[in-house]
This record gives C-alpha cells, sequence and structure tokens, in this order.
C-alpha cells in the first residue's frame, strides 16, 4: 500500500479509535445507530422493490403483508434511529472532548519548569486542541463522530452498489466511482478550508483577545476611561477582517468550483434514472425491479453529499496533531532524584548563565552567588537587571543555560523538585488573587497541611492582616471575589498581605527558603516600616531572599547584593555598601534625599 494512503487510513483510525472515549454502552448505542442508517437505503431499496412487484402482481393484501412489513419496520426504524442518533453523537463527542482536554490538561502540568507556558506555539497548541469552534462547533469529538457518520454513508453506498449491481453492475461500478470522485473533491475543499483556519490562529486569537478585552471587567476601568471602545472595535474588526477575507476567499472558491460536481452529478443522475428505464423497456426488469434500481442509485449517490463532517474531520486531525505536538514542544525535564536537604541549606549560583527562549541577550551572565543557611539576602537592581528571572531559577521553575545552582553541593538539576518545593515558598511579584476565601487563599502554600484556623490565623496575624480580615463579613470564609454574590475584592496593599500570610504558612509548614519578591510595593508607609519587624525577623532559622525598590525595606539585610549586567556588581551590608559609595549607596542616597528635600522644603 502506498505509504501516503497508510497514514491517511491510520490518522483516520486514530480518529475512530477516539470513540472508546464514548464508554461501552453510548459506544455501542452509537455503532447499532450507525449501522442501522448505512443497511437502511440498500435495505429499503430491495424491499421496496419487492413490495412494488407483489402489489403489481395480486390485488391480495395477504401477499403483499411481509414487504409491506418490512418496508414500514424499515421506515420506522431509520426514523427511531435517526432521533437516538442525534443525541448520542453529542455524547460521545463531548466525551471525547473532555478525554482530550483532560489530556492536554496533563501535558500542560507535567512539566515542573514554566518555559512551555511562556512559549507561543505551545499556546496556539493548547487551544488548538481545546477550541470550541466559532461558526460551528469544531472539535475532535465532532470529528470523530463525524468520522463514523462518514464511515456508515459509505457502507451505505457500497450496500447500495451492491444491490444496483445485481441489475446493472456498470452502472454501480460508474455511480460508485462518481460519487467517491466527488467525495474526494469535496475533501480537497475542506482541507484547504481547515489550512487557512489553522494558518490564522494567531490572529484570530489577536482578535478575540481584542473583544475580551472590550467586554470583560479587568480592563474595564482603562477602556471608559481612555475611551478606548472604538478604538478596540477597530483593532478588532481589522484583525477580523484579515483572515475572514481568506475564509471567504477559499469558500467562494469552493462555489465556484462546484460546476464540475453539478456536470457529475448531472451525468450520474441521467444514468441512474435512463439505465432503469432502459432496461424496464427492455423488459429485463419489472417495476418492482426499476424502483429498487432506482432507490439504490439514490443511496450509492447519497454518499456524495457535501457533508459538513468532511471538514470536521480535517479539523479533528489537525487537533491530534497539534495534541502531539504538545509532547514534542514540552521537553519534560528528567530531573533529579536526590531528596532536597530537609535542614536549611546552603544556596550558591555558580557561573549562571540564562537567556529566554527566543531572547536576543542573556538575562544573567556569569552570575556568582552564595546564600548561607538562615541568611537575610537582599538583592537590589534595575527594572529588568534579572532579579524575577533568578528567583524562577532558583525555584526550578527555568533551568540556567549556563552555569549551576547548588544545594549544599547538590546540583538543582539532580534533585527531586517535588521535595524541593516542599523546602522554598515565594511571594511572586505577580502573585495569583486566587478568586477563593481568605482561608483557602492562604492554605494554598502549603495545601498538604489543611486549613484550620489555629495555623491559619496565626499566619495571618504574622503578616499583619488580622484586622483587614476582622472587617471583612465572613472572616477567614469570605470570599474573595466579586463574581460571586456575597465576594468582596481587596485593596492592592489588601492583597499583598494575603499573598504575605500564605508564604508565611508555608514557612510554618517547613519551607525553608523564603523569597519575597517586592513584598513592600503595595503596602502604606506604616505597614512597609513594620514589615521587617514582622515578617522577617519573626522567621527565624529560615534563608530569606528579598528583592526590593525600597531600600528601606532591605537595609537591614544581614546583606544586600546588586544585580547588574546578569551579574552581582555590589555585596555587603547596608554600612559597608554606603562606605563603598556605590551604585546602592547612590540609589539609597536618592531616595532618602528626595525624603529629605521634602523636609527642608516644608519646613
Ligand atoms: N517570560 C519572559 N520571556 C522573555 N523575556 C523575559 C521574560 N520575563 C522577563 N524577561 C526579560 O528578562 C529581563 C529580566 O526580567 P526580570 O523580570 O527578571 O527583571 P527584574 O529585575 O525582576 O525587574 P523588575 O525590577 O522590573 O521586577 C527583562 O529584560 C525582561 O524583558
Ligand atoms: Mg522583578
Amino acid at each position: 500500500m502506498p505509504a501516503r494512503l497508510t497514514e491517511f487510513l491510520a490518522r483516520r483510525r486514530r480518529l475512530l479509535a477516539l470513540l472508546v472515549h464514548a464508554g461501552p454502552g453510548p459506544l455501542a448505542g452509537l455503532l447499532a445507530a450507525h449501522l442501522v442508517t448505512a443497511l437502511a437505503a440498500a435495505a429499503t431499496s430491495v424491499a421496496t422493490g419487492w413490495l412494488l412487484t407483489g402489489a403489481l402482481a395480486s390485488s391480495a393484501v395477504g401477499e403483499i403483508l411481509l414487504p409491506l412489513g418490512l418496508v414500514a419496520v424499515l421506515v420506522l426504524a431509520g426514523q427511531c434511529v435517526e432521533i437516538a442518533r442525534e443525541p448520542l453523537d453529542l455524547l460521545a463527542a463531548r466525551r471525547i472532548d473532555g478525554a482530550l482536554r483532560s489530556a492536554v490538561r496533563d501535558r500542560v502540568a507535567r512539566p515542573s519548569g514554566i518555559a512551555h507556558l511562556e512559549d507561543l506555539d505551545h499556546a496556539t497548541d493548547v487551544a488548538r486542541v481545546s477550541e470550541l469552534g466559532g461558526w460551528r462547533t469544531r472539535t475532535p469529538g465532532t470529528g470523530a463522530v463525524g468520522q463514523l457518520l462518514l464511515l456508515g454513508r459509505l457502507t451505505s453506498a457500497v450496500l447500495c452498489a451492491v444491490v444496483l449491481a445485481w441489475f446493472a453492475p456498470l452502472l454501480a461500478v460508474w455511480l460508485l466511482a462518481v460519487t467517491l470522485v466527488m467525495r474526494a473533491g469535496i475533501r480537497r475543499h475542506w482541507v484547504r478550508l481547515s489550512r487557512t483556519w489553522d494558518e490564522h490562529a494567531g490572529a484570530r486569537r489577536r482578535a478575540e483577545y481584542w473583544a475580551d478585552t472590550l467586554t470583560e471587567s479587568p480592563a474595564g476601568k482603562e477602556v471608559r476611561l481612555f475611551g478606548l471602545g472604538p478604538w478596540l472595535t477597530e483593532r478588532y474588526r481589522e484583525q477580523a477582517r484579515g483572515w475572514l477575507t481568506e475564509i471567504w476567499r477559499d469558500r467562494r472558491g469552493i462555489l465556484r468550483r462546484q460546476w464540475w460536481t453539478f456536470l457529475l452529478a448531472l451525468a450520474a443522475g441521467f444514468a441512474a434514472l435512463y439505465v432503469p428505464g432502459a432496461a424496464l423497456a427492455a423488459g429485463t426488469v419489472d417495476f418492482g425491479g426499476l424502483i429498487t434500481m432506482v432507490l439504490a442509485a439514490w443511496g450509492v449517490f447519497a454518499a456524495g453529499a457535501m457533508g459538513h463532517e468532511a471538514f470536521d474531520i480535517e479539523y479533528a486531525l489537525g487537533a491530534l496533531r497539534a495534541l502531539d505536538r504538545l509532547d514534542r514542544h514540552v521537553a519534560v525535564r528528567a530531573g533529579g532524584d536526590r531528596p532536597a536537604p530537609d535542614s536549611p541549606v546552603r544556596l550558591r549560583f555558580e557561573r549562571v548563565g540564562f537567556h529566554y527562549p527566543g531572547g536576543d541577550r542573556p538575562v544573567l551572565d556569569g552570575l556568582d552567588l552564595d546564600i548561607g543557611p538562615a541568611e537575610v539576602l537582599a538583592v537590589v537592581g534595575r527594572n529588568g537587571a534579572g532579579k524575577t528571572t533568578m528567583i524562577k531559577l532558583l525555584t526550578g521553575l527555568h533551568e540556567p543555560t549556563g552555569g549551576r545552582i547548588t544545594l549544599d553541593g547538590t546540583d538543582l538539576a539532580d534533585v527531586d523538585l517535588t521535595s524541593w518545593r516542599r523546602r522554598v515558598t515565594a511571594v511572586f511579584q505577580d502573585f495569583v488573587h486566587y478568586p477563593l476565601t481568605v482561608r483557602e487563599n492562604v492554605a494554598l502554600g502549603a495545601p498538604e497541611a489543611g486549613a484550620d484556623d489555629g495555623p491559619i490565623l496565626a499566619a495571618v496575624a504574622a503578616a499583619g492582616a488580622t484586622g483587614l480580615v476582622d472587617r471583612l463579613p465572613d472572616g477567614l470564609d469570605t470570599l474573595l471575589t466579586r463574581e460571586h454574590s456575597g465576594g468582596v475584592d481587596l485593596s492592592g496593599g489588601q492583597w499583598q498581605r494575603i499573598a504575605i500570610a500564605r508564604a508565611l504558612f508555608a514557612v510554618a509548614n517547613g519551607r525553608q527558603v523564603l523569597i519575597l519578591d517586592e513584598p513592600t510595593a503595595h503596602l502604606d508607609v506604616r505597614a512597609e516600616a513594620e514589615f521587617y519587624d514582622r515578617v522577617i525577623s519573626a522567621v527565624s532559622g529560615v534563608t530569606v531572599v528579598l528583592i526590593s525598590h525600597r531600600l528601606s525595606t532591605v537595609r537591614r539585610a544581614d546583606r544586600i547584593v546588586v544585580l547588574d549586567n546578569g551579574r552581582v556588581s555590589e555585596s555587603g551590608n547596608h554600612g559597608e555598601l554606603m562606605d563603598h559609595g556605590g551604585e546602592y549607596a547612590g540609589l539609597y542616597r536618592l531616595q532618602a534625599g528626595r525624603f529629605a528635600e521634602d523636609t527642608e522644603g516644608a519646613a
């Protein structure tokens, strides 16, 4: 068998194999329904011909009772199956989609790092497998059911051709060939349309982004204040027009090329009537035979219809290709199997280099940094210096592209990341506002620890959020989202306190490295002033990595390092760095000086 045909059949088999996700009961029902549909046309042609022959030969009802009953049963069965098939098709399609979406979730969650989440192609493929479609449902499930439908149609056509061949073998072959050629032509059109859809996946997503920005709440304030409505609408139109123009051109092309399908259909239709008519005139068939021939010919012909299932199938095959690519994008890190040490560790960056995929310059470049057990290390540096990137590496979310990070001398690459992540916690600069209760928001820091009042309240108190929680309508059980009734939203600083409580809850549950990326950025002046005593001094025996632009937050750290050009440019405690008179001293004087000037000016 030619390789292309083998590949074609393998792909179709794979699509059909998805049907097992429908479950045994629905699958059995579905197969039975499609089988009945496939058999119905051929059986009806034979039974009707038989009925007519009987009716013309004798006027006694008793003589035609059997074919009459058979025709009635076939018509009834056809109707019943038609009614039952639709919900079964839908059920099977949705179950298949559910199974594939969980396969996607599994592939997205499997890697321990986050590089794949920042990869645009990966995001496009995830969306491609999971999408629901616009003008019609375009999912792998719909495609798998469509493949079954197509198989049924082709079986029906072949059976009808067999019936027809009994009377006129040449006509049967000719009609079957015409039908298959018409189907192949239709398929080519749909393949093209499906490809055009895929090629414009990026533009479609961008168009959806503009539409969502316009209609959803996060951007609502700015959209109104800046008067962005018409601008966004125009961007959406422009983006949508870009790819729709091509889709419409494809569709017009499909319609224009229908003339040859029309001619073929005309020739086939003529033959389908002429040959039986000539056979009747020549006396080789009776009226019953004529009817059987015409109905069987029609049955062959029906498989050539321009069903949408051809598009569904092509589109679903595209989704399966995207699913396969997901595995290729994601290099699941083999990871180490050495458990992370369970006592405070010495962390060391050894000539660590890192650049983001596609990035044109390294973010970290030969970074050497030693963080002692239970040390409080502050990291400062300009915007974009690589501070956040550094902690993504330390938490194993990205791997260094050069050098290594060690925990008590063991390469982080050899350490079991799950066990390391039980030792480290972080408040990220862009920490998540989970639309859950306060209790859950805090408990997520150590999901294994439960969410009893005592430890949660202790973490809330340590983060200075007791007053805030007391004022909430349901205390710890207040839902922190406006999306549900009874929920409330918090201010930026209030959210930050909840995020700090989450990290402190994690520390109370065994995390020995606490990373805080801009933890005071949203705090008021009093809370910022209290922050070091309240949070940092209170977590004894824990290594703290504290990143902040507010130098008053970091000045009491055991050691402060300045990150510049991808490496440490200054290191020492506040006093040492001030004496050194470098960048830190300059920045500190700048910040402190502003206040001094303001105070002098006011005096
Ligand atoms: N996901 C990413 N993909 C590509 N480049 C990135 C990504 N995240 C950050 N960068 C780039 O890496 C550099 C360092 O970013 P990083 O977030 O580490 O800086 P930072 O020191 O934390 O800055 P800030 O003080 O503003 O928080 C920046 O130039 C940024 O543009
Ligand atoms: Mg940052």
